[in-house]
């Protein structure tokens, strides 16, 4: 096969939910329909359970779990589809926003009796930076669910996108009958506790034909006319280019325990969803039909097992072909590398690799050279942009409990941020170092693991900080404003400025003072 060849019958996709929707579970019906696994239960949750027992061993047995999971490839209909999996715990956000930088589309998981949930609305907006584009599946219409075009609305507005259903429900919960696929002409009815995969579908000339009353009762036929007219009266028709720019979600109805509405999604989606595109590096764009290989790191794994103290960096192919043994160049170190010791991932299987395409991930086994955001390349010096920093939620301040064991803090905290685990922020002045994450859980996380695999006693002690805020403008401008912050100013680990505001109130006003400095929340501006 040809690099093109390759290349155009790779997709490689993110699931995306609020935790609890039903991504594990449809991830998991997913791999069965496209005949990767045959039975049901073989995927496992990498939710993390927070309760009273769930201390943070237990949440490294779920990275463990994760780690299996976290790209899942396999074949269906001649194509290559590789599911990357994100952290569902809103504590490891930051890992979901960085899994999506590595994926060309998402399907949108949204529960049906919940509607858009906080973490969905975050997601969309990572989405919306880079106008991935969006499938969106309703979930759980086993259960009574909002109505359809209530739901719908929802999206558009909290989501800022536009929608058009692909397939329309019948009724919902207790009288859920069936989905009328719109996209295909097509009746899938529904029977319940459907525990198999089915494929049998209800082959009718649409909403109008008269044989429809042989699988529905006249009271529903009705209803769904009425729903199908609204429904082509007020969403705009399926346009292919409005999907792929991000602006418009298609949307399927389905329950994915009961394997139900998940073929039409994943037909649907293998006919729609993008092949790999070209990226931007900061010299150029690069093609994936380029024939040098490239490509960028979006994860690190980290291994607990203190006997085995590797990781594996989880590398994007852009362009063209990886080769198990080959040297590449990491741009950032401006060094050769040889990866001889490199793993792809099948269901769920982990095995070597010797060659890996566009749209591939491939596991590299790492001692600590690599870094999140590193491109690799066979010479070429462009780093691929596109893995920003966000200011985190929560910040404390690093503590070091023993002076004679600073160097190994020091080493420990480089590469845990390496890892992306959290982000270091140290003050101009005194030198201070303050950690900021998304969640609580990462301090506990940190800790541990400098303690256990560094040998550094730290504590971290919580700081009056609201957010970190990057700044940029005129030279003299963004000087004179350092001179006149420099007690809140501190650099992030690639030594950028960034200002450390107290207060919402509090930047709001210095933001006031200081017009001609630019404030921003991410690190890539
Ligand atoms: P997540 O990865 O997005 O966090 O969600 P997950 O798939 O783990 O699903 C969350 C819960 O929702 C699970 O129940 C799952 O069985 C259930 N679920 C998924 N799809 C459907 C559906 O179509 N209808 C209904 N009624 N429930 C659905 P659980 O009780 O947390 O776990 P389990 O014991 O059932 O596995």
């Amino acid at each position: 096969m040809t690099l093109e060849q390759e290349i155009e019958r790779r997709r490689t996709f993110g699931i995306i939910a609020h935790p609890d929707a039903g991504k594990t579970t449809l991830t998991e019906k997913l791999l069965l329909f496209g005949g990767a696994i045959q039975t049901a239960g073989a995927v496992k949750s990498n939710k993390i359970d927070m309760g009273t027992r769930s201390d943070w061993m237990d949440i490294e047995k779920q990275r463990g779990i994760s780690v299996a999971t976290s790209v899942m490839g396999f074949e269906y209909k001649d194509l290559k589809i590789n599911i990357l999996d994100t952290p569902g715990h809103e504590d490891f956000a930051e890992d979901t926003y960085r899994t999506l930088t590595a994926v060309d589309s998402v399907i949108m998981v949204i529960d049906c009796v919940k509607g858009v949930e906080r973490q969905t609305e975050k997601l969309m907006e990572v989405c919306r930076m880079r106008n991935t584009p969006v499938i969106c599946f309703i979930n759980k219409l086993d259960r009574e669910g909002r109505d359809a075009f209530e739901l719908l609305d929802e999206i558009e507005e909290k989501l800022a996108i536009k929608v058009r259903p692909m397939s329309w429900p019948i009724g919902m919960g207790k009288t859920l009958r069936g989905v009328f696929n719109i996209y295909e002409n097509n009746l899938n009815l529904y029977e319940p506790n459907k525990q198999k995969r089915v494929d049998e579908v209800v082959e009718i000339q649409g909403v109008e034909d008269p044989n429809l009353s042989d699988h529905l009762p006249d009271s529903a036929i009705e209803t769904l006319r009425e729903e199908i007219e609204l429904v082509n009266g007020v969403y705009d028709e399926f346009d292919s280019s409005a999907y792929l720019s991000g602006e418009m979600a298609p949307v399927f109805f389905g329950s994915a325990v009961n394997n139900f509405g998940i073929r039409e999604l994943l037909d649907c989606f293998t006919e729609i969803a993008p092949q790999p595109h070209s990226r931007e590096t900061e010299e150029r764009e690069i093609l994936p039909t380029e024939n040098k290989f490239s490509g960028f790191i979006f994860k690190i794994h980290a291994n607990m097992d203190p006997k085995h103290r590797n990781r594996i960096a989880f590398v994007r192919v852009c362009s063209g072909k990886f080769q198990r043994g080959s040297n590449y160049f990491n741009v950032r170190q401006n060094k050769n590398f040889r990866f001889s010791n490199a793993t792809a991932f099948m269901a769920q299987q982990k095995e070597t690799v010797e060659e890996a395409f566009p749209g591939d991930i491939v596991g590299l086994y790492d001692t600590g050279n690599l870094k999140i955001g590193d491109t690799l390349s066979e010479g070429e010096k462009g780093i691929y942009k596109g893995i920003p920093s966000f200011s985190p939620e929560l910040f404390r301040e690093v503590i070091n409990l023993d002076a004679m064991k600073s160097k190994q803090l020091e080493k420990g905290l480089n590469q845990l941020m390496d890892e992306g685990v959290a982000q270091l922020f140290t003050f101009e002045m005194g030198s201070r170092k303050v950690v900021g994450t998304v969640g609580a859980l990462q301090f506990e996380v940190l800790q541990y693991r400098l303690l256990n695999e560094y040998g550094a006693n730290a504590k971290f002690e919580s700081v009056n900080i609201y957010k970190a805020c990057w700044i940029s403008g005129d030279d003299d401008k963004v000087d004179a404003f350092v001179k006149d912050k420099y007690r809140h100013i501190a650099k992030d680990k690639e030594g950028k400025l960034v200002f450390m505001a107290e207060t919402k109130a509090w930047l709001q006003m210095v933001q006031e003072n200081f017009p001609d400095v630019q404030f921003h929340f991410i690190s890539e501006f």
